[in-house]
């Protein structure tokens, strides 16, 4: 286990079984359709990764980047779209991949960013839930795990952009954020 870890929440075999059980439902639920999956980088970056290969149809990828706006705004979720989508979503089946929702606050502004743009259907799919905290109703199709309110990094999920290539999720001992440790 990595030192800067207290715990192990998720191992990744755990992670990947999720995930191949998410993907043959969403085999399952789109067969006949062609769908387009989207992510906000790059926390997702490594389930796209994974899901993608566990899914038996015709499917494209799709990124946006977004910086969020200062403390005021940040309670209203309002973002800037830094790196749009390179294509247009009218009339397409868009499956919204999500690495962790918290508040919701960031994903309920873009999914109404999205639903603007007229898709054919938009559903959501999030592999990490914290629930305790959410603020804004966040209809989610497909979800992999729920969490407790807690910081974990990990398959993804980043503190200061490091530690997102660890194999399992886990918590964060709090002196790395508290910047007791020198990084
Ligand atoms: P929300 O708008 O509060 O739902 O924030 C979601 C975003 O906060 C995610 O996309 C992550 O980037 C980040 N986030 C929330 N909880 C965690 C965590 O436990 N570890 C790492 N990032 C997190
Ligand atoms: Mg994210």
């Amino acid at each position: 286990m990595h030192p800067d870890i207290v715990e192990i929440l998720l191992p990744a075999d755990h992670i990947q079984a999720r995930i191949r059980e998410i993907g043959l439902q969403i085999t399952s639920d789109y067969r006949g359709k062609d769908v387009l999956l989207i992510g906000v980088l790059k926390g997702m970056t490594l389930f796209m990764a994974d899901l993608i290969r566990c899914i038996d149809l015709p499917l494209s990828v799709d990124y946006m980047a977004i910086s969020r706006y200062g403390p005021g705004s940040q309670a209203l979720g309002v973002v800037r779209i830094i790196k749009d989508l390179d294509s247009g979503i009218e009339g397409k089946h868009v499956l919204f991949i999500e690495d962790i929702v918290d508040t919701g606050l960031t994903l309920g502004y873009i999914l109404r960013n999205l639903r603007y743009r007229s898709p054919a259907s938009l559903e959501v799919c999030v592999l990490f839930n914290k629930a305790q905290r959410r603020l804004v109703d966040i209809p989610i199709k497909y979800k992999g795990f729920d969490l407790p309110d807690k910081f974990v990094v990990g398959y993804g999920l980043d503190y200061a952009q490091m530690f997102r290539n660890l194999p399992y999720v886990g918590v964060l001992k709090a002196d790395v954020y508290l910047g007791l440790v020198k990084k």
